[in-house]
């Protein structure tokens, strides 16, 4: 049997902004997804357990074992097997030729705002590298599952496949012929706290309506991304000198730009709330929007543990995790 992993992830900032090749910070987060693969006509196959979400493709099977905020899955269906096919097709394998079965496992959250699509390709691309001995570079692998991505958002940035595939915490640039990445170094690692909305989004719908959006208004547009392009800029300087309260200013404002995209809800703007009442120096969506996830800067378990209860009390699920180890 064949392994490999991928990183959750969180956008700190810029989400969105990126896509229009504008500065984002991302960062792994400690859970990670775990993918097996093994030849279907070998021994030792996987097999369906009970909860177990299964995807039939042409010459594979994917068993999916991940948890999950309830029916993501099964929303997620057809973008998955897209993306399982455009990573087998970008790696040359013909599985009706060489049957597989894969599975997906690990401790990340199949869940909007996480990173868990990009966790799961990244994952299936190294599973796979492995059991076809294709030795491919992290680069290659990162290149894979940014392929497999297409088919959960048709355009990604690159900025979650990139996370998931090497992990840290970095500022991401949208380039040509390669992305621009720069790792940031902490002087220590950060507490965070994700609130889970417990709302399925779709990126590709999200990312689509925020384009006709600014088509609209694009004077107005043009003002939100220059100020987010400056913060993006100001919240790695900020993070680099360990000046938590400017971070967290920083995010809190980087979330009312999001909110003038039109990207958040209700869920989130009563989680963002919810984290700075408790004591949160900054809070933001993360990630797509429209539900999913809230980040909440936290520095010091005490506090991460103040935010996260206030959250569980109102009734959502919280992470607690850190940035930057
Ligand atoms: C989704 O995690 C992040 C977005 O910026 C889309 C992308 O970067 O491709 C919304």
């Amino acid at each position: 049997m064949a392994s490999g992993i991928g990183y959750g992830k969180v956008i700190l900032f810029g989400e969105h902004f990126v896509v229009y090749g504008l500065p984002a910070i991302a960062s792994a987060i400690s859970d990670t997804t775990v993918a097996e693969a093994t030849l279907a006509r070998g021994a030792g196959g996987l097999e369906a357990g009970p909860e177990t979400f299964v995807l039939e493709g042409d010459g594979w099977t994917l068993y999916d074992n991940r948890p999950e905020t309830p029916g993501y899955k099964k929303e997620k269906a057809a973008e998955q097997r897209r993306a399982v096919e455009l990573i087998l097709s970008h790696l040359g394998i013909d599985t009706r030729k060489n049957p597989v079965n894969l599975a997906l496992g690990g401790a990340l959250k199949a869940a909007s705002g996480v990173g868990a699509s990009a966790a799961a390709c990244a994952a299936i691309a190294r599973a796979l590298s492995s059991l076809f001995d294709l030795g491919l570079t992290d680069e290659e692998i990162n290149r894979a599952a940014h392929e497999g991505e297409k088919g959960f958002h048709g355009t990604p940035s690159g900025i979650d496949d990139t996370a998931a595939t090497y992990g840290g915490l970095f500022l991401f640039k949208k380039e040509q012929p390669t992305n621009h990445i720069e790792m940031i170094r902490l002087r220590r690692p950060l507490e965070i706290v994700l609130g889970n909305t417990g709302i399925t989004s779709s990126t590709k719908a999200v990312v689509e309506e925020v384009r006709r959006r600014r088509e609209a208004a694009p004077e107005k547009f043009s003002r939100i991304f220059s100020e987010a392009e400056a913060l993006a800029l100001e919240a790695k300087e900020a993070l680099e000198r360990g000046d938590v309260g400017r971070v967290g200013t920083l995010m809190t404002r980087n979330h009312e730009l999001l909110r003038e995209l039109g990207v958040s809800c209700e869920e989130l703007e009563r989680l963002v709330e919810l984290a700075i009442r408790a004591g949160a120096p900054g809070a933001k969506l993360t990630g797509t929007g429209r539900g999913g996830l809230m980040v909440a800067l936290t520095p010091g378990v005490d506090l991460q543990e103040r935010v996260a209860r206030a959250i569980e009390n109102a009734g959502f699920t919280a992470l607690r995790t850190r940035i930057g180890c």
